[in-house]
């Protein structure tokens, strides 16, 4: 079992390279199998989330390579069948998207439901009312969706979402890329990864206009060629080390971003008393010597605050004074990490959609586990922050989406490492 031991303490400086979007590179490796040629992609972060979707790819038939650390070729000519009933599918969320690749591709598919990061009831409702709208019909047994075109090629209609969903949209538009006519989805999500994949589609000679805002067109064609591809900076990974900065009041720079992507990160960083400078494709965190206060923060779709960075907020939130209120407004469940704050003497209180935090107490050091990938952040960003040594478990999770997480904080000047634990926890060397 690995574990991360985290020092608190120490103000974080200097520079961090963002990598590319994890949650674009799970959307765009799958949106391969639609090619008629391979493809190359770059800027892929190196993480397990990655690594398991190529895997899936090349149990299918695909010819996976990996050139460097963060480029893959994928020669999607040889995949065989439209299943994906692997455990591996299991390991992950985003496998929902090989439905509308393998459905854009075969005109059926058969894949395992999702697993992935556990926060609440996921379902994937209006991605099968998409997909019927599209002309498919679906079971569910074994623990699989089977679902099929009943006219062999999908075809072409208005869709309204009833909830802005980001994996329905991008499953949609897989689905319609090769379909009959022209599909409009209506109330569509507008993130960053969402135009990320509509770009990679049309790189390939797809018709896909409007992504960004609510309403995306997309023309069915009938072939689509190899590309290369490069993926966008990863907004959340940024995120997270912006409020890492904020948390230990120190001063980074975070490099490789789009500046655009993190205006709502900004604002509240701006809010609470940060220094924010932002230039072409970078952003300086300052937080030194300040006094922070406290913010109030709504997630929402974006362009609002992404609900993937509320648990790290929220760990920076207990460092500056006042009390900060938040409503969690995408996801059901998504506080069960605080539990694990309150074990360093977090005072926060959640009712419902809200988590009610009283900062300004600093945290003290305690074992935690990270609960998920989001959540694991935060417990990086509260051992920061904590006087003495903090011990994470369950570090496969942050692992999932963050890349060389322990290498990026220590060239931050944070005291961090791996250890790996045998059997038993007096046991312990650094690995
Ligand atoms: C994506 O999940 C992200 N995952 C999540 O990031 C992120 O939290 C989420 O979007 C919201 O931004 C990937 O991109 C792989 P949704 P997704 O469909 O697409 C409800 C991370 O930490 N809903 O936009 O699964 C749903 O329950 C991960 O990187 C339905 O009711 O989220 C939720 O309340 C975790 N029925 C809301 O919509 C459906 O069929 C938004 O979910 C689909 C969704």
């Amino acid at each position: 079992m690995n574990k991360f031991v985290v020092n608190g303490g120490k103000a974080l400086n200097g520079e961090v390279v963002i990598s590319g979007a994890k949650n674009a590179a799970v959307a765009i490796i799958p949106a391969v199998i639609l090619c008629d040629e391979p493809c190359r992609i770059e800027n892929i972060p190196n993480i397990s989330d990655v690594t398991l979707i190529g895997t899936i790819l090349h149990e299918m038939g695909a010819v996976v390579k990996r050139v460097n650390k963060s480029t893959l070729d994928i020669d999607p000519r040889r995949i065989f069948t439209h299943e994906a009933t692997t455990d591996l599918v299991r390991g992950m969320r985003a496998s929902y998207y090989l439905l509308g690749a393998l459905l854009g591709k075969f005109g059926k598919a058969k894949v395992l439901l999702p697993g992935g990061c556990n926060f609440g009831v996921r379902p994937i409702d209006q991605h099968l009312k998409g997909f019927e709208a599209l002309g498919c019909v679906h079971e569910i047994s074994d623990g699989a969706v089977d679902i099929r075109s009943r006219e062999g090629r999908l075809k072409g209609r208005t869709i309204y979402l009833d909830i802005v969903s980001v994996g329905t949209t991008i499953n949609l538009m897989l689905a319609a890329a090769k379909a009959e006519g022209l599909t409009v989805i209506e109330n569509c999500a507008k993130e960053p990864h969402v135009v990320d994949l509509a770009n990679f589609l049309n790189s390939m000679g797809a018709d896909v206009r409007g992504a960004g805002t609510d309403v995306i067109k997309i023309r069915g064609v009938n072939y689509l060629k190899g590309v290369t591809y490069s993926i966008i900076p990863d907004q959340i990974e940024a995120g997270t080390y912006m409020a890492a900065a904020a948390a230990t009041r120190g001063c980074i720079t975070v490099k490789n971003i789009t500046p655009k992507h993190l205006d709502s990160i900004t604002a509240k960083l701006r809010e609470i008393g940060c220094d924010i400078e932002e230039f072409d494709e970078a952003v300086r965190v300052d937080a030194r010597n300040r006094t922070l206060t406290r913010c109030n923060i709504k997630t929402m779709p974006h362009p609002g605050f992404p609900t993937d960075c509320q648990p790290q907020f929220v760990a920076m939130l207990t460092s500056c004074n006042g009390t900060s209120i938040i409503n969690e407004n995408v996801w059901d469940n998504r506080y069960q990490y605080i539990n694990e704050l309150q074990r360093m003497d977090a005072k926060i209180s959640v009712e419902g959609r809200l988590a009610i935090i009283e900062g300004g107490t600093p945290l003290k050091a305690a074992p935690v586990k990270a609960t998920d990938l989001r959540a694991g952040a935060a417990m990086i960003i509260a051992a920061l922050t904590a006087n003495g040594t903090t011990v994470i478990s369950n570090i496969q999770y942050i692992e999932r989406g963050y890349e060389e997480v322990v290498e990026k904080f220590q060239a931050l000047g944070a005291d961090i490492k791996r250890i790996y634990v045998k059997d038993s926890d007096d046991f312990a060397e650094s690995v």
